[in-house]
């Protein structure tokens, strides 16, 4: 019989965060939808900032920053004794119109991502407790990906971001993000090579995050416990922390079947299982319930991803990862 336990007190038990990644704008609503508020301090000890502190939405124009929604989610973690994940410092998407715009040289882009950094992993230094501080370097081949930050700097521009995080946010940990690196396969063997590269140069990197969107298209993203847990295994043997950090369960429309929801509850369940005994005790979905989802709204995958339906209430994937932790209690 299972006990009347939150999922954020069981999680609390067995040293496991358990986090949601929180959308700026449905967050802004706070205190006009205390449901997400209530659910999100009930349920889980740790909060992303799911868009805010990307640098199209932080900075409408060159000299300008709005930190209103980033602030919002940051206080609320603080104040709520959770866990805070900033997501994400560097990233070759969501960066502002002028910036595309800009004509800068090699130079001018290295100082503007230092001060950038700098301005932002400061602001936060005593309340974000783990930064994504870059995310998605490596393409889908394997090969380094052709970002603006590439072309400037090469791939030392990796090591200066995490350089620029450490100097002004030193007890953060400081984290690579990217997708399709659950298991093994040839873009998780270059993201694995180039940690291993970063380590040899003495960057100042703690962990992996692993993305986990389980769609159809991220074929990576939906394999079974075993090949997950190997790979976390193998990122943890270089001596790195591990976390998945945002999760969500889709199918596309040819994946229709009746027992949907309990797959999806399965194989959340098999992941935090696969995590937790291969050394990795966090996992963050992306969003708290369903309407918020990135994926409404998309022709090609089912829009109920996460572990609460659109009106906050809990569905068969919240009972078993609550059930799997209980069970380890
Ligand atoms: C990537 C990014 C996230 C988010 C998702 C879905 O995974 O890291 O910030 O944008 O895509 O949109």
């Amino acid at each position: 019989m299972s006990s009347e336990k939150t999922l954020r007190e069981l999680a609390d038990e067995n040293d496991v965060t358990i986090g949601a990644g929180v959308p700026a704008r449905s967050f802004r609503q706070y205190p006009d939808d205390p449901t997400l508020a209530q659910t999100l301090k009930r349920e889980f000890n740790a909060i992303t900032t799911a868009n805010a502190l990307k640098m199209g939405p932080l900075r409408p124009e060159r000299k300008v920053y709005d930190f209103d929604d980033a602030d919002a989610i940051v206080n609320f973690g603080v104040e709520n004794d959770m866990t805070v994940r900033g997501h994400t410092l560097l990233w070759h998407k969501q960066t502002p119109e002028w910036f595309l715009a800009w004509d800068y040289t090699d130079d001018q882009l290295e100082a503007f991502v230092r001060d950038h950094i700098h301005t932002v992993a400061g602001r936060y230094h005593d309340k974000v407790d783990v930064w994504d501080v870059v995310n998605e370097a490596v393409a889908d081949d394997g090969s380094m990906r052709e970002t603006m930050w590439y072309e400037a700097m090469g791939e030392a521009y990796l090591d200066k971001a995490f350089e620029w995080a450490n100097d002004v946010a030193p007890n953060a940990d400081l984290y690579y993000n990217d997708y399709e690196i659950a298991s093994d396969n040839d873009k998780a063997d270059a993201v694995y090579d180039l940690l291993q590269r970063l380590l040899d140069r003495g960057v100042p990197i703690d962990g992996v995050g692993i993305q986990m969107h389980s769609l159809p298209s991220y074929q990576h993203s939906r394999e079974g416990p075993e090949a997950v847990g190997a790979n976390i295994r193998r990122f943890k043997d270089l001596g790195l922390d591990v976390q998945v950090t945002e999760m969500d369960v889709a199918y596309g429309p040819d994946e229709e079947f009746d027992d949907r929801l309990e797959h999806q509850a399965q194989y959340y369940r098999d992941v935090l299982e696969a995590c937790l005994d291969n050394g990795c005790d966090t996992l963050i979905t992306w969003g708290v319930h369903d309407a918020g989802t990135w994926l409404q709204n998309r022709y090609d995958v089912t829009s109920d991803p996460l572990l609460f339906d659109e009106n906050f209430n809990p569905k068969p994937a919240y009972d078993a990862i609550r059930d799997l932790l209980e069970s380890r209690s």
